[in-house]
Protein backbone atom coordinates (compact mmCIF):
# COMPACT_ATOMS: atom_id res chain seq x y z
CA UNK A 1 0.00 0.00 0.00
CA UNK A 2 1.03 3.33 -0.81
CA UNK A 3 1.93 5.81 1.94
CA UNK A 4 0.44 9.01 0.99
CA UNK A 5 2.67 11.78 0.43
CA UNK A 6 2.47 14.61 3.18
CA UNK A 7 1.76 17.58 0.82
CA UNK A 8 -1.14 15.34 -0.92
CA UNK A 9 -2.07 14.80 2.26
CA UNK A 10 -2.54 18.23 3.27
CA UNK A 11 -3.78 19.00 0.34
CA UNK A 12 -6.72 16.52 0.72
CA UNK A 13 -7.52 17.80 4.48
CA UNK A 14 -7.44 21.49 3.45
CA UNK A 15 -9.99 20.74 0.68
CA UNK A 16 -11.87 18.04 2.53
CA UNK A 17 -12.39 21.55 5.37
CA UNK A 18 -13.00 23.36 2.48
CA UNK A 19 -15.89 21.99 0.99
CA UNK A 20 -17.34 20.81 4.51
CA UNK A 21 -20.52 21.52 4.79
CA UNK A 22 -21.36 23.91 7.51
CA UNK A 23 -22.14 21.92 10.89
CA UNK A 24 -25.67 22.55 12.48
CA UNK A 25 -25.85 25.65 15.03
CA UNK A 26 -24.83 24.87 18.03
CA UNK A 27 -25.02 26.55 21.62
CA UNK A 28 -22.35 29.39 21.86
CA UNK A 29 -22.04 29.94 17.63
CA UNK A 30 -23.09 33.42 17.76
CA UNK A 31 -20.41 33.99 20.56
CA UNK A 32 -17.62 32.12 18.69
CA UNK A 33 -18.67 34.11 15.38
CA UNK A 34 -18.99 37.59 16.24
CA UNK A 35 -15.07 37.90 17.65
CA UNK A 36 -12.34 37.13 15.98
CA UNK A 37 -9.73 34.99 18.91
CA UNK A 38 -6.12 35.28 19.24
CA UNK A 39 -5.87 31.36 18.87
CA UNK A 40 -6.96 30.16 15.81
CA UNK A 41 -5.72 26.40 15.53
CA UNK A 42 -6.20 23.58 13.01
CA UNK A 43 -9.24 21.24 14.01
CA UNK A 44 -9.29 19.99 17.98
CA UNK A 45 -9.11 17.04 19.05
CA UNK A 46 -13.16 16.24 20.56
CA UNK A 47 -11.34 15.19 24.23
CA UNK A 48 -13.25 14.93 27.40
CA UNK A 49 -13.21 18.28 29.38
CA UNK A 50 -10.39 18.73 32.22
CA UNK A 51 -13.48 18.64 34.23
CA UNK A 52 -13.32 14.67 33.83
CA UNK A 53 -9.52 13.91 32.87
CA UNK A 54 -8.98 11.64 35.43
CA UNK A 55 -5.71 12.30 37.30
CA UNK A 56 -4.33 13.08 39.83
CA UNK A 57 -3.12 16.36 39.09
CA UNK A 58 -6.93 17.23 37.76
CA UNK A 59 -8.00 16.58 41.28
CA UNK A 60 -4.86 18.91 42.60
CA UNK A 61 -6.13 21.75 39.56
CA UNK A 62 -10.07 21.63 40.88
CA UNK A 63 -9.26 21.71 44.49
CA UNK A 64 -7.85 25.06 44.18
CA UNK A 65 -11.38 26.52 43.30
CA UNK A 66 -13.15 23.99 44.86
CA UNK A 67 -12.49 23.97 48.22
CA UNK A 68 -12.11 28.09 48.51
CA UNK A 69 -14.38 29.99 50.29
CA UNK A 70 -14.96 32.68 47.10
CA UNK A 71 -15.62 30.40 43.91
CA UNK A 72 -18.85 29.56 44.64
CA UNK A 73 -20.76 32.62 46.98
CA UNK A 74 -23.10 33.73 44.01
CA UNK A 75 -24.33 30.00 43.90
CA UNK A 76 -25.01 29.97 47.83
CA UNK A 77 -26.68 33.08 47.55
CA UNK A 78 -29.07 31.62 44.60
CA UNK A 79 -29.92 28.95 46.82
CA UNK A 80 -30.90 30.70 49.67
CA UNK A 81 -32.70 32.87 47.59
CA UNK A 82 -35.32 29.97 45.85
CA UNK A 83 -35.23 27.36 48.35
CA UNK A 84 -35.16 29.25 51.64
CA UNK A 85 -32.47 29.38 54.39
CA UNK A 86 -33.25 26.14 56.20
CA UNK A 87 -34.13 23.92 53.50
CA UNK A 88 -34.80 20.34 54.70
CA UNK A 89 -34.94 18.29 51.67
CA UNK A 90 -32.77 15.94 49.92
CA UNK A 91 -30.46 17.18 47.01
CA UNK A 92 -28.85 15.80 44.33
CA UNK A 93 -25.96 17.66 43.08
CA UNK A 94 -25.49 16.39 39.01
CA UNK A 95 -21.48 16.66 37.90
CA UNK A 96 -20.64 16.97 41.75
CA UNK A 97 -17.23 16.63 41.66
CA UNK A 98 -16.12 15.98 45.44
CA UNK A 99 -19.24 16.86 46.48
CA UNK A 100 -17.73 20.26 48.14
CA UNK A 101 -21.05 22.34 47.19
CA UNK A 102 -23.15 20.59 50.21
CA UNK A 103 -21.42 22.84 52.36
CA UNK A 104 -21.60 25.72 50.06
CA UNK A 105 -25.29 25.52 49.98
CA UNK A 106 -25.60 24.59 53.57
CA UNK A 107 -27.25 21.51 53.99
CA UNK A 108 -26.48 18.14 55.85
CA UNK A 109 -24.30 15.72 54.61
CA UNK A 110 -27.37 13.00 55.20
CA UNK A 111 -29.69 15.56 52.50
CA UNK A 112 -26.81 15.02 49.91
CA UNK A 113 -26.06 12.69 46.69
CA UNK A 114 -23.41 13.87 44.53
CA UNK A 115 -23.20 12.03 41.19
CA UNK A 116 -20.35 12.40 38.75
CA UNK A 117 -18.29 10.48 36.18
CA UNK A 118 -15.05 10.87 37.92
CA UNK A 119 -14.40 8.14 40.21
CA UNK A 120 -11.09 9.51 41.61
CA UNK A 121 -12.92 13.13 42.78
CA UNK A 122 -15.83 11.15 44.28
CA UNK A 123 -13.15 9.17 46.36
CA UNK A 124 -11.46 12.17 47.80
CA UNK A 125 -14.89 13.76 48.64
CA UNK A 126 -15.86 10.37 50.11
CA UNK A 127 -12.90 11.09 52.24
CA UNK A 128 -12.95 14.86 52.99
CA UNK A 129 -16.90 14.65 53.58
CA UNK A 130 -18.00 11.88 55.99
CA UNK A 131 -21.94 10.85 55.78
CA UNK A 132 -22.47 12.28 52.02
CA UNK A 133 -23.36 9.96 49.24
CA UNK A 134 -21.28 10.00 45.88
CA UNK A 135 -22.31 7.77 42.70
CA UNK A 136 -20.12 7.28 39.96
CA UNK A 137 -22.85 7.87 37.05
CA UNK A 138 -22.62 9.95 33.70
CA UNK A 139 -24.90 13.17 34.00
CA UNK A 140 -27.36 11.54 31.24
CA UNK A 141 -27.99 8.29 32.55
CA UNK A 142 -28.51 9.21 36.55
CA UNK A 143 -29.65 5.82 38.08
CA UNK A 144 -32.80 7.13 40.38
CA UNK A 145 -36.51 6.74 40.19
CA UNK A 146 -38.56 9.79 38.61
CA UNK A 147 -38.85 12.32 40.81
CA UNK A 148 -36.63 11.54 43.60
CA UNK A 149 -34.90 14.19 45.08
CA UNK A 150 -36.76 18.05 46.21
CA UNK A 151 -33.63 20.06 44.77
CA UNK A 152 -31.57 19.03 41.99
CA UNK A 153 -28.38 21.09 41.57
CA UNK A 154 -26.15 21.42 38.48
CA UNK A 155 -23.05 23.67 38.80
CA UNK A 156 -20.56 24.01 36.22
CA UNK A 157 -21.37 20.85 34.35
CA UNK A 158 -24.34 21.06 31.34
CA UNK A 159 -21.23 24.07 30.02
CA UNK A 160 -19.01 21.17 29.32
CA UNK A 161 -20.99 18.20 27.26
CA UNK A 162 -21.40 17.80 24.27
CA UNK A 163 -25.22 17.72 24.01
CA UNK A 164 -26.72 19.42 26.89
CA UNK A 165 -30.02 18.47 26.63
CA UNK A 166 -30.34 14.50 27.58
CA UNK A 167 -28.60 15.83 30.72
CA UNK A 168 -31.30 18.37 31.29
CA UNK A 169 -33.61 15.67 30.41
CA UNK A 170 -32.74 13.40 33.31
CA UNK A 171 -32.11 16.41 35.86
CA UNK A 172 -35.64 17.42 35.31
CA UNK A 173 -36.70 13.77 35.63
CA UNK A 174 -35.50 12.88 39.23
CA UNK A 175 -36.57 15.87 40.35
CA UNK A 176 -39.75 16.13 42.60
CA UNK A 177 -39.85 19.72 42.61
CA UNK A 178 -36.79 22.26 42.19
CA UNK A 179 -34.09 22.28 39.52
CA UNK A 180 -30.72 24.85 39.85
CA UNK A 181 -28.64 25.46 36.86
CA UNK A 182 -24.93 27.20 36.90
CA UNK A 183 -23.92 27.86 33.37
CA UNK A 184 -22.55 30.28 31.70
CA UNK A 185 -23.37 33.47 29.26
CA UNK A 186 -21.94 36.39 27.83
CA UNK A 187 -18.25 36.21 26.51
CA UNK A 188 -16.09 33.89 28.21
CA UNK A 189 -13.42 34.46 25.37
CA UNK A 190 -12.39 37.79 26.39
CA UNK A 191 -12.08 37.40 29.99
CA UNK A 192 -9.56 33.92 29.58
CA UNK A 193 -6.52 32.98 27.42
CA UNK A 194 -7.35 29.44 28.17
CA UNK A 195 -10.27 29.47 25.78
CA UNK A 196 -9.80 29.23 22.03
CA UNK A 197 -12.57 29.05 18.87
CA UNK A 198 -12.17 25.72 16.57
CA UNK A 199 -13.43 27.16 13.43
CA UNK A 200 -14.05 23.66 11.79
CA UNK A 201 -16.55 22.79 14.90
CA UNK A 202 -17.71 26.26 15.03
CA UNK A 203 -17.25 25.86 18.28
CA UNK A 204 -15.45 27.41 21.45
CA UNK A 205 -12.66 24.90 23.95
CA UNK A 206 -11.63 25.72 26.98
CA UNK A 207 -7.82 24.54 28.23
CA UNK A 208 -6.05 23.57 31.12
CA UNK A 209 -2.45 22.35 30.82
CA UNK A 210 -1.78 18.83 33.21
CA UNK A 211 1.62 17.58 33.34
CA UNK A 212 2.90 19.76 30.36
CA UNK A 213 -0.20 18.24 28.27
CA UNK A 214 -2.89 20.41 26.82
CA UNK A 215 -6.76 18.99 27.65
CA UNK A 216 -9.66 20.77 25.53
CA UNK A 217 -12.92 20.68 26.43
CA UNK A 218 -16.34 21.85 25.21
CA UNK A 219 -17.57 25.31 26.26
CA UNK A 220 -21.31 25.61 26.02
CA UNK A 221 -22.13 29.73 26.86
CA UNK A 222 -25.82 30.29 26.30
CA UNK A 223 -27.42 33.43 24.73
CA UNK A 224 -30.57 34.20 25.95
CA UNK A 225 -32.93 33.17 23.18
CA UNK A 226 -30.48 29.06 23.22
CA UNK A 227 -31.55 29.42 27.11
CA UNK A 228 -35.03 29.63 26.30
CA UNK A 229 -35.45 26.79 23.50
CA UNK A 230 -32.89 24.64 25.90
CA UNK A 231 -35.31 24.54 28.39
CA UNK A 232 -38.37 24.17 26.28
CA UNK A 233 -36.79 21.30 25.23
CA UNK A 234 -37.01 19.47 28.47
CA UNK A 235 -40.83 20.84 28.90
CA UNK A 236 -39.57 24.17 31.03
CA UNK A 237 -41.79 27.19 30.26
CA UNK A 238 -41.62 29.46 33.13
CA UNK A 239 -38.46 29.98 34.97
CA UNK A 240 -36.15 32.11 36.94
CA UNK A 241 -32.63 32.77 35.76
CA UNK A 242 -29.61 35.95 37.10
CA UNK A 243 -26.82 37.51 35.29
CA UNK A 244 -28.07 36.30 31.46
CA UNK A 245 -25.77 38.23 29.53
CA UNK A 246 -25.71 38.06 25.84
CA UNK A 247 -23.09 37.24 23.41
CA UNK A 248 -21.86 41.22 22.70
CA UNK A 249 -21.13 41.43 27.18
CA UNK A 250 -17.07 41.32 27.38
CA UNK A 251 -17.03 39.30 30.48
CA UNK A 252 -18.79 36.05 31.33
CA UNK A 253 -21.65 35.10 33.58
CA UNK A 254 -22.37 33.19 35.97
CA UNK A 255 -26.11 32.53 35.20
CA UNK A 256 -28.21 30.61 37.42
CA UNK A 257 -31.23 29.23 36.41
CA UNK A 258 -33.93 28.02 38.62
CA UNK A 259 -37.33 26.60 37.82
CA UNK A 260 -40.16 24.52 39.25
CA UNK A 261 -40.89 21.18 37.57
CA UNK A 262 -44.27 21.01 36.28
C1 LIG B 1 -16.20 22.17 36.56
S1 LIG B 1 -16.52 20.73 37.50
C2 LIG B 1 -17.85 21.29 38.57
C3 LIG B 1 -17.88 20.59 39.91
C4 LIG B 1 -18.91 21.16 40.88
N1 LIG B 1 -20.24 20.99 40.37
C5 LIG B 1 -18.63 22.60 41.15
O1 LIG B 1 -19.34 23.48 40.63
O2 LIG B 1 -17.66 22.90 41.86
C6 LIG B 1 -17.34 19.69 36.34
C7 LIG B 1 -17.66 18.34 36.93
O3 LIG B 1 -18.54 17.67 36.05
C8 LIG B 1 -18.15 16.32 35.97
N2 LIG B 1 -18.70 15.80 34.72
C9 LIG B 1 -18.36 16.12 33.47
N3 LIG B 1 -19.11 15.45 32.59
C10 LIG B 1 -19.97 14.71 33.30
C11 LIG B 1 -21.02 13.80 32.95
N4 LIG B 1 -21.31 13.54 31.68
N5 LIG B 1 -21.68 13.20 33.94
C12 LIG B 1 -21.38 13.46 35.24
N6 LIG B 1 -20.41 14.30 35.63
C13 LIG B 1 -19.70 14.92 34.66
C14 LIG B 1 -16.64 16.39 36.04
O4 LIG B 1 -16.06 15.15 36.38
C15 LIG B 1 -16.43 17.45 37.08
O5 LIG B 1 -16.38 16.94 38.37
Amino acid sequence: MSVPSRPAHLLRLAWSRLTKPTPKRRFGYRIARAESYPTRIPSLPVTPHPGYVGTEASLEHHKKHWLSDGYHADLAVAFRKYLGPNFAGSVLEVGCGMGHLHRVIGVRPEQYTGVDLNERFLAAGRAEFPGVTLIQSSADRLPFPDKTFDCVLCCDVLIHLEDMRPALKEIVRVSKSAVLLRMRSGNGAYQTSKMVYDPYQERLFGYVTLEGRRHYGYYNVLAPEDLKSFLAHAGIEKYECEELLPPEAPVHGLTKVFFRVP
